[in-house]
């Protein structure tokens, strides 16, 4: 028998195919695995394990929580239920009346200490910041949660932008963020102990057309709370880019909860009852995703399809809600004509 042999060339052909089968099977059976084995990290993450608890941040212990756009929507449930948990609470937002009824609220019910600072970010105004720092500088803090954020109005094609919109988001979203946690941080680092708390959408991570400042702002929060995350862990300072689907508040402008929308109320609970947890947040470190719905579809869009499909997918998103908030308008526009 040569090599030319027919048969053997056969036999050799078929244990190529044989091995190649099994050697494809075993990376396909991998694959599955590890997506399985990620699947049900998720599952044990947000139902099944406890987060770290808030005294470790010096609940109890006249420690202070600090929160920026704390009278309303989602801050307003920070700034509640941090106090539930026995924090003294300062909070900082524009609106002082909303403010202080909120203030009023947290004192009879909770009996903790307040303090509260009525400021528009948007100003970027100097004195603001060098009178947070003097008020932060007498208080212990072991918590910040940098909730304040703005958007655009509706869904709009960058050129077409108002400058003063794109101002207002970097102002708000980028430089307000930095300047509250570096004094903020001066505080905590002496003791080495904190918890940061960032306000993070899910369009920071996946690129939405027609919200592109404020989704590039929210990529900026996610990434640097990332570097920071690391820079702090030896510190003992948590740093949590809480990655957030949409939730009922006027920012949303959603008004109903559903499965996949909650209210402000459990949405906030989910985060303080999950700290140092991942949850759906499988990709990125120093993220967060507590919300069990909101871990799911976060799973779903890191684990299926491509990027370039679900970028394409919040372009078709953000297309029709900009449609029917153009159509919202002319109505508007209307009904004040015919008045
Ligand atoms: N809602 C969602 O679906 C969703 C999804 C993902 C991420 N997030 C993030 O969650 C955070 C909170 O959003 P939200 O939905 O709770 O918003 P919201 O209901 O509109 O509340 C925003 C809060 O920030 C304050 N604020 C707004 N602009 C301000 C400014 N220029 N200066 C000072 N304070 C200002 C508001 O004060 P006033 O009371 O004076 O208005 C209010 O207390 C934001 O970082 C947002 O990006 C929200
Ligand atoms: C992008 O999404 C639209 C629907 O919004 C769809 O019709 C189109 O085929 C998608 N394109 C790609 C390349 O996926």
């Amino acid at each position: 028998m040569t090599l030319n042999d027919p048969f053997l060339q056969l036999l050799q052909e078929s244990q190529i195919i044989t091995a190649t089968v099994v050697v494809f099977t075993i990376i396909g059976a991998l694959f599955i695995l590890l997506k399985t084995l990620s699947f049900l990290k998720l599952i044990v993450d947000v139902f099944v394990l406890p987060g770290k608890n808030l005294k470790d941040f010096g609940a109890g212990s006249g420690s202070w929580a600090v929160v920026t756009g704390a009278s309303d929507g989602i801050g307003r449930e920070y700034a509640m239920q941090l106090a539930a948990a026995k924090f003294n609470i300062f909070m900082i937002s524009r609106t002082a009346s909303k403010l202080k009824a909120l203030r009023d609220e947290i004192e009879n019910k909770y009996k903790v200490d307040t303090k509260m600072y009525a400021m528009d970010f948007t100003k970027g105004d100097k004195r603001d910041y060098e009178n947070l720092k003097d008020i932060i500088e007498e208080l212990d803090v072991g918590v910040l949660v940098n909730n304040v954020a703005t958007n655009h109005e509706i869904p709009t094609p960058f050129y077409l932008e108002d400058d003063e919109i794109i101002h207002n988001i970097v102002e708000v979203n980028i430089a307000g963020l930095l300047k509250v946690t570096k004094i903020v941080l001066s505080k905590m680092l002496p003791k080495n102990r904190g918890l940061i708390i960032n306000g993070g959408s899910f369009a920071g991570t996946v690129p939405s057309a027609y919200l592109s400042v404020y989704s590039g702002s929210k990529a900026f929060m996610n990434t640097w709370s990332q570097a920071i995350g690391a820079e702090l862990k030896s510190k003992g300072i948590i740093v949590e880019n809480v990655n957030t689907y949409f939730v009922v508040s006027s920012m949303s402008k959603i008004r109903k909860p559903s499965f996949l929308i909650p209210l402000p109320g459990p949405y906030v609970k989910s985060v303080l009852s999950k700290i140092g947890i991942p949850g759906g947040a499988s990709f990125y470190p120093f993220n967060s995703n507590p919300y069990p719905s909101h871990a799911l579809i976060n799973w779903i869009i890191s684990n299926t399809f491509s990027w370039s499909f679900w970028v394409n997918y919040t372009l078709g998103q953000q297309e029709n809600i900009r449609k029917r908030a153009l159509r919202k308008r002319e109505r508007e526009k209307e009904a004040a004509k015919s008045q």
